[in-house]
């Protein structure tokens, strides 16, 4: 196989930016069909791409034969039930974060593929090839700060998507940190508390911001702050304090501006320029992976798992006055 011939579900702000990286910027794939509920927003993502079909039965596009994958940028919700379908029809998966917002649903996507004796799931934690991150970690494991004893990881947003719930800021945002806590320190997160200061009044009924802490297999502890209206920008910031000293993502942005007696720094309004390159790096090794028939560097649905096993923690923390509560990964 020479290229590959990609299905994307779901049609709104991933799933369009998706199709314009695998159209634009990823060689070997090709945008064959587009897949949205509301049929209209797919054909206008596909206006973009010539030759691609829009659908508005994701079904369909997995069962077509000229989808050779699937990528599933649609609701959280959705995400447990396409992708079994997409691993019965034998076709390889990127699926966004989370796996589920359940650890029963992604038990479950876990064992239906564990039954193909295949690889053909990966998930969409892309900080894993942000080039920030990737630096940050090697940085550690060089070890010239000594050992990790505390990270800070904070994630903020404009505004949160209509909708938002307390629970949805642990499983839509705070789940990145859950799988990026982890593999930066090198040590599964093993018990979990949550807790919230006084909110901020923009969203009623939202406790927002919220912050968690981990403490990971080998002692470590990590903050994790998520406030998805903290209105001034999109801002994602992680240090990480070793024996003998720190580590941290520089940014917000890569140009400084001094005009008018101040310096300043941009910061984007979302999260599609910040990770811009990791989506792009990570789709082109989805891709390579599935032309070379090679072994794939992105996460699993193991991984999609037992971040949803630390989500599932840090929510029963969140019912029980902020209790430690214990991540139990369960047996597949
Ligand atoms: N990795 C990341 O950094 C990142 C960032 C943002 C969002 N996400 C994830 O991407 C997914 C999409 O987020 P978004 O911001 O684009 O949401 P969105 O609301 O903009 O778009 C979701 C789309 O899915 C469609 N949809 C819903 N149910 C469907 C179904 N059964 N079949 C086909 N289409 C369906 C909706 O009509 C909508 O167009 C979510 O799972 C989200 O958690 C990941």
């Amino acid at each position: 196989m020479s290229t590959v011939r990609i299905g994307v579900i779901g049609a709104g702000i991933m799933g369009a930016d998706h199709v314009n990286t695998l159209h634009c910027h990823v060689s070997g794939a090709v945008v064959t069909m587009v897949a949205d509920i509301d049929v209209e927003r797919a054909a206008t993502v596909t206006a973009g791409v010539p030759g691609a079909r829009a659908s508005g039965d994701p079904h369909a596009l997995i069962g077509d034969p000229e989808v050779d994958a699937v990528v599933i940028a649609s609701h959280d919700a959705t995400h447990a039930e396409l992708t079994v379908a997409a691993v019965r029809a034998g076709k390889p998966v990127l699926c966004e974060k989370p796996l589920a917002p359940t650890t029963a649903e992604c038990l479950r996507v876990v064992r239906e593929e564990r039954q193909t004796g295949r690889r053909l799931i990966s998930l969409g934690f892309m900080r894993r090839f942000d080039p920030a991150y990737r630096e940050l970690k090697e940085a550690i494991a060089a070890g010239g700060c000594g050992a990790p004893l505390l990270s800070h990881c904070v994630s903020r947003g404009v505004s949160s998507a209509p909708g938002a719930t307390d629970e949805l800021s642990v499983t839509g945002s705070a789940v990145h940190e859950f799988d990026t806590v982890p593999w930066l320190l090198d040590s599964p997160i093993e018990e979990a508390s949550w807790h919230a200061a006084r909110s901020t009044g923009t969203i009623t009924g939202l406790r927002d911001p919220q912050l968690m802490l981990l403490r990971t297999a080998d002692g470590a502890l990590a903050t994790v702050e998520v406030f998805l209206n903290a209105g001034y920008g999109y801002d994602i910031r992680c240090e990480v304090v070793g024996e003998r000293g720190t580590l941290a993502l520089a940014g917000p942005a890569r140009v400084i501006t001094d005009t008018a007696g101040a310096r300043s720094l941009g910061h984007p309004a979302d999260w599609r320029p910040r990770f811009a390159d990791a989506y792009r790096l990570e789709l082109q090794a989805w891709t390579d992976a599935i032309v070379s028939g090679g072994p794939c560097s992105l996460a699993t649905a193991w991984d999609g798992l037992v971040a949803s096993t630390v989500a599932e923690a840090v929510i029963t923390s969140m019912k029980d006055g902020g209790r430690s509560v214990a991540v139990q990964v369960p047996e597949v």
